[in-house]
C-alpha cells in the first residue's frame, strides 16, 4: 500500500503582488495544500510573511495551509499562529528540547493541528530519535532553508531512507515531507525513500504551466514510490 503524493507549492516563490491569482492558479492546477513559508530574520537570513499574511490567506485559499516556522523562538510565537487555524504547523527541531517538542505537540493537537518538524540538512536524524513518535509529520530540508531556487542538496537522498527506516522499525508512520530543490527531476529520489508530501517553490511557480510543473512532480513520485523510474 503506499500513500498517494501530496503536493504543497511554497508560495514564497509566488507574486506576492499577485498573490491571490496565484494562489488560485495553483488550486486549480491540482495542488493539495499550500506551503507558507515564516522567516524571522534569525534563525534563517531572510525575512518573511508573518501572522496577519497567514490569516488573510486563509480567507482566499480553501487549501489546507501548511506552515513551516523558521523561526528561533516558535513556542512563544506559537500561540499566535495557532489563532490562524491552518491545518498543520511545523517548527524546527533545532530551535526545541525534547520537553519544549512535547508541548508544542500538545499545544497543536488541542486545536486540531497537525504537528510537523523540520531538520536542517546538518541536523542527525539521532536528535529526533526520543521524539519521532510524537508528531504528524517530518520534513527533512533538502536545501538550507533561508531561501527558495537553491539547489537540491544529493544527500538528503539517503536522510529521507535512513527516516523511513527508522519509522518502519518502530511502527510509526508520520508523512514524510522534503522541501528544497524539488522538481521533476529529484521529485523520484526522496520518494524512491519513502517521502509522501513534497514541497516545491521554484519549480512550480516558475513554470510557464503550473499545473503540468505539479503533475511531473507527483508523476515522478508516484512512479518512484512504487519502484519504478521515470527517466
Ligand atoms: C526554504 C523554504 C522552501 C522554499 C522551497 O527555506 O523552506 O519552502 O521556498 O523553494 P524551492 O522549491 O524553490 O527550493
Ligand atoms: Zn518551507
Amino acid at each position: 500500500m503506499f500513500d498517494s503524493i501530496r503536493i504543497s507549492p511554497s508560495i514564497l516563490s509566488a507574486d506576492f503582488m499577485n498573490l491571490e491569482d496565484d494562489v488560485h492558479e495553483i488550486e486549480k492546477a491540482g495542488a493539495d495544500w499550500v506551503h507558507v513559508d515564516v522567516m524571522d530574520g534569525h534563525f534563517v537570513p531572510n525575512l518573511t510573511m508573518g501572522v496577519p499574511f497567514v490569516k488573510q490567506l486563509k480567507t482566499v485559499t480553501s487549501l489546507p495551509l501548511d506552515v513551516h516556522l523558521m523561526i528561533d523562538n516558535p513556542l512563544h510565537e506559537l500561540p499566535w499562529f495557532i489563532d490562524c487555524l491552518p491545518s498543520l504547523i511545523t517548527v524546527h527541531l533545532e530551535t526545541l528540547d525534547d520537553t519544549e517538542c512535547h508541548t508544542v505537540v500538545e499545544m497543536l493537537h488541542e486545536k486540531g493541528i497537525k504537528a510537523g518538524i523540520a531538520l536542517k540538512p546538518d541536523t542527525s536524524l539521532d536528535r529526533l530519535d526520543p521524539t519521532l513518535g510524537i508528531w504528524d509529520m517530518v520534513l527533512i530540508m533538502s536545501v538550507y532553508p533561508g531561501f527558495s531556487g537553491q539547489s537540491y542538496i544529493s544527500r538528503s537522498t539517503e536522510r529521507v531512507a535512513d527516516l523511513s527506516k527508522r519509522c518502519r522499525i518502530r511502527g510509526l508512520h508520520p508523512l514524510i515531507q522534503v522541501d528544497g530543490g524539488i522538481s521533476g527531476q529529484t521529485a523520484g529520489l526522496v520518494c524512491a525513500g519513502g517521502a509522501d508530501t513534497l514541497v516545491a517553490g521554484s519549480a512550480i511557480f516558475g513554470a510557464s504551466d503550473r499545473a503540468h510543473a505539479i503533475d511531473s512532480i507527483r508523476a515522478a513520485g508516484t512512479v518512484a514510490q512504487k519502484g519504478g523510474s521515470l527517466v
